[in-house]
């Protein structure tokens, strides 16, 4: 990815957080991931009173594309409110996992620090896809 795709990346991310609804955690997140079309779908955090039903950034952006008709994607851009940069969550790993390895993974922070990783050193001996290969009656 050029550096001014990214940068595309990371300001949908920001757009996306500030409509983040986090009124428990005061933790804004926003993200937005890059389809193989060129598409850009963005999620925030979704938090609830019922705090374990609470959705984050990453998978409401992936829900989005999905919605969508996407299925490859190229990278996600990820940001939260407090200046320092937001890994994903572990849940949020696995189901990033799901539309493959290679995933970049773009964490930005207002403070102005980026870092890029790849999906599979963020998630190693990842269970996807082929893990269920040998089910009972798989293709
Ligand atoms: N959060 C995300 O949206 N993505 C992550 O990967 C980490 C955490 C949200 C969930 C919750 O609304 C808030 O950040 C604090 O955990």
């Amino acid at each position: 990815m050029t550096e001014e795709a990214l940068d595309l990346l990371v300001e949908a991310a920001r757009r996306a957080m500030a409509n983040a609804y986090a009124p428990y955690s005061g933790f804004s997140v926003g993200a937005a991931v890059m389809a193989d079309s060129g598409a850009v779908y963005e999620g925030c955090n979704v938090e609830n009173a019922s705090y374990p039903v609470s959705m984050c950034a990453e998978r409401g952006a992936i829900a989005a594309a999905v919605s969508a008709g996407e299925r490859a994607f190229t990278a996600i851009a990820i940001v939260a409110s407090g200046g320092a940069p937001c890994p994903p969550c572990g849940m949020c790993r696995q189901a990033l996992y799901e539309f493959g390895p290679d995933l970049d993974v773009i964490l930005d922070s207002p403070e102005g620090s980026r870092m890029v990783y790849r999906l599979a050193d963020l998630l190693p001996h990842a269970f996807g896809p082929a893990s269920l290969t040998s089910r009972n009656g798989a293709a």
